[in-house]
């Protein structure tokens, strides 16, 4: 009896064990971090702003004192935001578009002199998604997403750099936990997230003798519109001749996909990871934030980096095929 309690003590003891253990890497980055400028007003850019994500950290940033740029893709949609939030000053600019970016650059320039203002950051968050099996997948369809995930946040990123640089602002990426963790369905957005992660990852370098911080946030599931935006996807799927072969995929895409809707964290989870990278000394590198089916998305994250791939794959396609309930 007396061994037993002991025992037990000693797994008492333990137990904060798995949790050290999980925080050492976050600990040696803080150590190993270099301190950025601060700038504890100014201006910050945000794109994708209209909706989701990008639409609560512009007026949660605007909140916070900063002179936020929200970019939106219509004239009906900057009217909307500025109706919610007349503070906010309204870019309507399409990351795909070269001269929607230069006159974004140009609106900004102007407020910067005009008003004597530093920009702060740029936040790349425009972002769209579609999941489809690569097979059934499309090049057009999958050109079109890489040319807003990936070119259009490049096309933003290089176009602000000179600013940027003058006045010792940060970037942030806004790209997915889908870019550690691959499961069926995700070549397109998967692919188009981790291209965007390797690259803020080399921006990081380069832009260090300027103390230009760079930063990726990598949400979980949070609870936006973007997926009822998947427009076309499933039609193109069920025309596609092979489409019987995927047919368990694509009948429980839907399902799936509300079951983690459901249990998605809100917007100010993403929101505080990017006013942290946009304003701490040392930000972090990476935001792993919200959860997937109600297992915080850090979690994920550490499997991702622990397994071997074989292993990971197994873990990924059991919780796959679990039926949705
Ligand atoms: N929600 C999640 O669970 C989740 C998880 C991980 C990562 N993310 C990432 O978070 C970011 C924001 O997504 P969200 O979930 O907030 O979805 P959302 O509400 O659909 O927001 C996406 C934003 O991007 C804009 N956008 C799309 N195409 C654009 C283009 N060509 N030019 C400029 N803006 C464009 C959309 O504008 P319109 O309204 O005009 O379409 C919208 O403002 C995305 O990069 C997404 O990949 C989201």
């Amino acid at each position: 009896m007396a061994r037993a309690r002991a025992w037990a003590r000693v797994a008492l003891m333990l137990l904060p064990l798995p949790a050290l253990v999980l925080h050492i890497p976050l600990w040696i980055e803080q150590l190993s971090s270099i301190e950025y400028p601060i700038h504890p007003r100014g201006i910050v850019v945000i794109t994708g702003a209209s909706s989701g994500i990008g639409r609560h950290a512009a007026l949660a940033l605007d909140l916070g004192g900063m002179t936020v740029f929200a970019a939106v893709r219509s004239h009906e949609a900057a009217a909307a935001l500025l109706a919610e939030r007349p503070s906010v000053r309204a870019l309507v600019w399409d990351v795909t578009s070269q001269e929607h970016t230069e006159a974004a650059v140009d609106a900004v320039r102007a407020a910067m002199s005009a008003e004597g203002l530093p920009l702060v950051g740029l936040v790349n968050n425009a972002g769209v998604s579609h999941r489809l099996p690569l097979e059934l997948d499309t090049d057009e369809a999958m050109r079109a997403l890489y040319e807003v995930n990936v070119f259009g946040a490049v096309r933003a990123t290089r176009a602000f750099l000179p600013l940027l640089r003058e006045s010792r602002g940060r970037v942030v990426f806004v790209s997915s936990l889908a870019a550690l963790l691959p499961h069926p369905g995700a070549a397109a957005y998967s692919g188009s997230k981790a291209a965007i992660e390797l690259t803020a990852d080399v921006l990081r370098l380069e832009l260090e003798p300027w103390r230009v911080s760079v930063s990726v946030v990598e949400p979980g599931y949070v609870r936006t519109g973007i997926a009822a935006k998947q427009v076309g996807a499933a039609a193109r799927a069920r025309t596609h001749p092979f489409a019987e072969l995927y047919s368990d995929f694509v009948g429980s895409q839907d399902a799936r996909r509300l079951q983690m809707e459901g249990k998605a964290d809100s917007p100010l989870v993403t929101s505080s990871a990017i006013a942290h990278a946009l304003a701490a000394p040392r930000p972090r590198t990476r935001y792993v934030v919200a959860n997937v089916n109600g297992v915080p998305a850090w979690a994920y994250g550490w499997l991702a980096w622990l397994l071997p791939d074989r292993l990971q794959d197994r873990v990924v396609l059991r919780a796959w095929r679990q039926p949705v309930v």
